[in-house]
């Protein structure tokens, strides 16, 4: 199963051995292909990660991630963004694995100021590819907080998480199956590096400049619309903005104004 997260205009090809730091897993994690793949593996005994060498503040992303075949139940493989600290904020996206033949779930939540509780779920047994799959908007004008200041590290890791990642946690992982292995290539970043709020030149190549203007009001066109809402109506299997007993004082406000 291939996925990739976040599209937007030409980003220039990376290299991990330039842009990321194997930071977890005691050589559990291996740049391969002369920097144009990196492998993540996870044992009994730990999983590994990966963590980019710069910050960011707004941009676009791309990554191919190849996720675990076969029986992946108990495993969780990631890709995220987060600013550190307590008020940190964070975009994230975790493919949580099942047993064989069962549909992956893709996990997504947005943390703004610290303040997270807006997951949404979904079944992937369609290719995320260019399919916009969740839309965050700027809400706030009106005290919903939105992460527009806090540069952020992309990371990624494959870690053991079967006490809930797989059906409730019922599943358990398979260590017969070890080591599991997920694969991540294309690495793509076109956006601000160590993101000042003001003032700085965005972009992967001289001359390419984005406004943080710009990046804040990109927005889907029509196609894109049909694409999440085909997406939220048949593929969605949580979203906190309709869980009413989650939130007994009311849903948070930006699921009101939501468009989707
Ligand atoms: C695994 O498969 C089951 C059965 O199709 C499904 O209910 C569940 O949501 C899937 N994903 C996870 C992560 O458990």
């Amino acid at each position: 199963m291939i996925v990739v997260c976040l599209v937007q205009v030409q980003p220039s090809a990376g290299n991990f051995h330039r842009d990321v730091d194997v930071n977890w897993g005691d050589g559990r994690g291996k740049i391969v292909e002369g920097g144009r793949g990196l492998t993540l593996s996870l044992d009994q005994y730990s999983g590994s990660g990966f963590q980019s060498k710069n910050v960011y503040l707004f941009g676009r992303f791309d990554m191919q991630l190849k996720l675990i075949p076969g029986n992946s139940a108990g495993t969780v493989t990631t890709f995220f963004l987060a600013s550190p600290g307590p008020a940190h904020d964070e975009i994230d996206f975790e493919f949580l694995g099942n047993s064989t033949g069962e549909p992956y779930t893709g996990h997504t939540n947005v943390y703004a100021q610290g303040k997270g509780n807006k997951e949404q779920q979904f079944r992937l047994w369609f290719l995320v590819d260019n399919i916009p799959i969740r839309v965050f908007n700027n809400h706030d004008a009106s005290g919903v907080p939105f992460p527009t200041n806090q540069p952020m590290r992309v990371y990624c890791s494959l870690w053991n998480a079967d006490d809930w990642a797989t059906q409730g946690g019922r599943v358990k992982t398979d260590w017969t199956k070890a080591p599991f292995m997920a694969h991540y290539r294309n690495f793509k970043i076109n956006t601000c590096v160590n993101g000042s709020s003001t003032g700085s030149t965005c972009g992967s190549k001289p001359g390419d400049t984005f406004s943080n203007q710009a990046w804040q009001t990109q927005e889907l066109d029509a196609n894109g619309r049909n694409r999440l809402r085909w997406v939220h109506q048949k593929h969605m299997i949580y979203n906190y903005c309709t869980d009413k007993p989650r939130f007994p004082q009311g849903i948070p406000s930006e699921c009101k104004r939501s468009k989707f």
